[in-house]
């Protein structure tokens, strides 16, 4: 089976697919995307991700060119006409081709594109050793919570830490610890889970959410308030949270071993309930 692409209302092969070099998100990054995981064919949160697509649309002023139901018979074709089981599904709306100029334009079309590609959760070698990671400030705009196409401050950050030969950049803006480059960041210290709260600074993440559930549902000692760069340094665990690296340890942070430097047992745990939750998930009957 090849792989297929959506464009503007056609399904067809990702090589057949193109658009303007006067597409607002070519010109300027101009438009806003999510990444919807699928598990055996089944998308995982996937109100939730329509949900967060609509906030970013809202804050660009960009209209939603799809109700949920159509987005959500889209996501199913997209699915269904590529040949992994488990995927991550992406999909952009730019603002559409117009003639340059800063101010948004009124009455062009969007562009809605959409892909998938097959989506591989980290090693079981890797969940067993933990990753390693550097810590860098968080030069990214202020609005960190729509999810721009805009992503050259991430693509930079990403790239010092592979540099490093570190799979993240954890990012600290005036001493406070925010998110990593493409991922949310939980830390423990004193047996405490902290994560920063949702603001402009961070992504909302679904997984980020989904790990909050299971600290609350399994009475797991957490709070969500601001960490300071020095708890981050310090901490017994750090953990890295998202769609693709769901609940992955920190065990290098700047060279340095984080607590034993090896994954902690508050992430192990959490990591195994994760993963319980999401098998049972998509266990249960499929509904509209
Ligand atoms: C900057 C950033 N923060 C957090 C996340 C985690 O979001 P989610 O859990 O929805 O995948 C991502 C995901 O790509 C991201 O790019």
């Amino acid at each position: 089976m090849s792989e297929t692409a959506y464009l503007n209302g056609e399904f067809l092969p990702i090589e057949q697919a193109k658009i303007s070099v006067l597409d607002r998100g070519f010109i300027f990054g101009d438009g806003v995307y999510e990444v919807i995981p699928v598990y055996s064919r089944r998308p995982f949160r996937l109100a939730e991700h329509l949900a967060r697509l609509q906030a970013s649309l809202d804050a660009i002023r960009l209209v939603n060119p799809h109700p949920a139901p159509k987005w959500t018979e889209l996501v199913g074709k997209i699915v269904a006409g590529n040949p992994w089981e488990d995927q991550a599904v992406y999909l952009q709306i730019t603002r559409g081709a117009a003639k340059r100029d800063h101010v948004f334009p009124k009455g062009v079309k969007p562009t809605v594109f959409m892909m998938a590609s097959e989506l591989v959760p980290p090693s079981a070698e890797l969940v067993k050793s933990g990753a390693k990671a550097i810590v860098l400030p968080d030069r990214r705009w202020l609005r960190c919570d729509i999810k721009s196409v805009s992503l050259l401050g991430n693509c930079m950050l990403r790239t010092l830490a592979a540099d490093q030969d570190c799979a993240e950049a954890i990012l600290v803006r005036e001493g406070m610890l925010t998110e990593a480059s493409a991922s949310n960041v939980f830390i423990v210290k004193d047996g405490t889970v902290l994560t920063p709260p949702k603001s402009h600074l961070i992504l909302p993440g679904i997984t980020y959410d989904v790990v909050l559930e299971i600290l609350r549902e399994n009475s797991i000692a957490h709070e969500v308030r601001p960490v300071t760069e020095a708890e981050l340094r310090s901490a017994e665990e750090v953990w890295v949270t998202s769609s693709s690296r769901e609940v992955l340890a920190i065990t290098t942070l700047d060279g340095k071993r984080v607590g034993s430097g090896q994954p902690g047992p508050v992430g192990e745990r959490v990591h195994a309930l994760y993963h319980q939750y999401k098998a049972k998930v998509m266990r249960a009957p499929i509904h509209a």
